[in-house]
């Protein structure tokens, strides 16, 4: 079960072949999906050999076979962790019940709406990084870049094969319209906002691989709880992917502080004009970019309060992020969650009911696990022997989803005037001149083991490889 076959046009560990009409309409899809790639994957990337993962299995070990490979060419397919003899719903009003190999008929729209919401993040991300390959700071973070971008591919290929499986044809319309909105675009926009934001930079890759391929771990582990078992059982396999792409956050903001610490050391200044004249990035810009992808991201979470929610869970479509490891009763009737509010000028705490705070819960626990990160980027810093440190903002700062929209907050958490906010927001979020700063670092550097000045260079290769390895073949 857990190996995936690769004779097949489209790989996958679901035995496709069994099912002709199912095959014969992905089959379908494909071409769509490749023509998707070639206009708006990576730019300029069709020849290059990049040194990839391929999952071969989805058992825990040795699900990821390293070689060189021509994007293109990489074999996107339908893999499913195994199933789960005696799986239950394991919350909500269908808790006990057996988990559905099926879409019960009446949360159909639903489950195919969480479906569609997640699966549009996926090319979202790759549309949005696709200028990147153009200014990566070596050959190693150039490949790492590409696995992301193959394996949000991949991630959209889970999501279209529910869609065409389970949902007939609206699900075939909805997996054509995943390749027709495009991140940015003024008609066809992608549905979240902060996948229609631009990643226009290096830094503003790692951060968004730390904060947003987050907020995709939280929301992929709050739909492995699901009632619906195929569901689960694809966003389980996602999340060993979802890994790497944190990964890539974190040692990528990481190796950019102690460039600069480093810079900081050599030069004895903290003045961020000189720091920035020695061609690295300052620590008070790195905040700011951090305050930006940070406050976009947990709007990600969508309302505070949320009647959809209470009916995601209620219904066992969407859990929360461990349910299974919960000491509770998994129904949370009665039971109230505190969420912000703006009362006569200031923040105040409201009890609501638990069930309609669910997107407020999950929020909460992304933020515990992000403030985490920031926890270990300081540790660079005061290794160093400097006596600045990164903050995550309030939760409060920058929203523009929920109740907390429409209110200016600083990043320390005080309501502030207009006046105040407008005198403020270059030292709390990138100015135009942050962006175009960063933007003058970019440059692509194509040598083996070489890195760009701005970034140090990872402590360790990918799959044991050295550092100066050939990660990517230019040909
Ligand atoms: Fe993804
Ligand atoms: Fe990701």
């Amino acid at each position: 079960m857990s190996s995936i076959n690769y004779t097949d046009k489209i790989p996958n560990n679901v035995e496709l072949s069994q099912d002709k009409t199912l095959q014969r309409a992905l089959e379908h899809w494909q071409p769509n999906y490749l023509q998707w790639w070639n206009d708006l994957g990576p730019e300029g990337s069709q020849d290059l050999d990049v040194y990839l993962r391929t999952a071969v299995s989805v058992d825990p070990q040795g699900w990821a076979q390293f070689g060189y490979v021509k994007m293109p060419e990489y074999r996107w397919g339908i893999f499913l962790n195994p199933r789960e003899e005696g799986r239950q719903v394991n919350f909500g009003e269908h808790k006990g019940e057996a988990a559905w190999q099926d879409v019960p008929g009446e949360h159909r729209a639903n489950l195919r709406r969480i479906i569609v919401t997640q699966g549009d993040t996926e090319p979202a991300s790759v549309e949005q990084q696709r200028h990147l390959g153009l200014t990566a700071p070596s050959q190693y973070d150039l490949r790492n870049l590409f696995q992301v971008n193959v394996e949000e591919g991949r991630h959209l290929w889970a999501m279209v094969y529910l869609l065409h499986k389970y949902f007939g044809r609206d699900g075939r319309e909805e997996a054509d319209a995943m390749l027709q909105r495009h991140s940015g675009d003024a008609d066809h926009p992608r549905i979240l906002g902060a996948f229609n934001e631009k990643t226009p930079d290096w830094l503003s890759f790692y951060m968004f691989t730390y904060f947003t391929d987050r907020d995709g771990k939280f929301q992929l582990c709050a739909l492995a709880e699901s009632g619906f078992d195929p569901l689960a059982r694809t966003t389980k396999f996602m999340l060993t992917e979802e890994a790497h792409h944190m990964f890539v956050g974190e040692t990528g903001v990481s190796r950019v502080i102690a460039r600069t610490c480093e810079a900081m050391n050599q030069l004895k200044t903290d003045d961020p004009a000189k720091v920035r004249a020695a061609g690295v990035i300052d620590l008070a810009t790195i905040q700011r970019y951090l305050n930006f992808h940070f406050s976009v991201t947990i709007d990600l979470f969508g309302a505070d309060e949320s009647s959809n929610a209470a009916i995601f869970y209620n219904t066992g479509l969407k859990g929360r992020f461990e349910e299974t490891k919960r000491d509770d009763d998994h129904l949370l009737q009665g039971r109230t969650y505190k969420v912000l509010a703006v009362r006569n000028g200031q923040l105040v705490e409201r009890e609501v009911p638990m069930l309609n705070a669910l997107n407020e819960v999950l929020r909460d626990d992304y933020i515990k696990d992000s403030v985490a990160g920031v926890n270990r980027w300081n540790k660079v810093i005061e290794k160093a022997g400097l006596p600045f440190r990164l903050v995550a903002p309030h939760k409060a700062f920058n929203r523009k989803i929920g109740a907390l929209s429409g209110v200016r907050v600083s990043p320390d958490g005080r309501v502030v005037s207009e006046a105040e906010w407008a005198a403020h927001e270059r030292a709390w979020l990138p100015s135009a001149e942050d962006r175009a700063f960063v933007a003058s670092l970019m440059g692509r550097v194509v040598e083996p083991g070489r890195f760009a000045n701005w970034i140090a260079p990872p402590v360790m290769g990918i799959n044991r490889q050295p550092v100066d390895f050939e990660y990517v073949r230019f040909n």
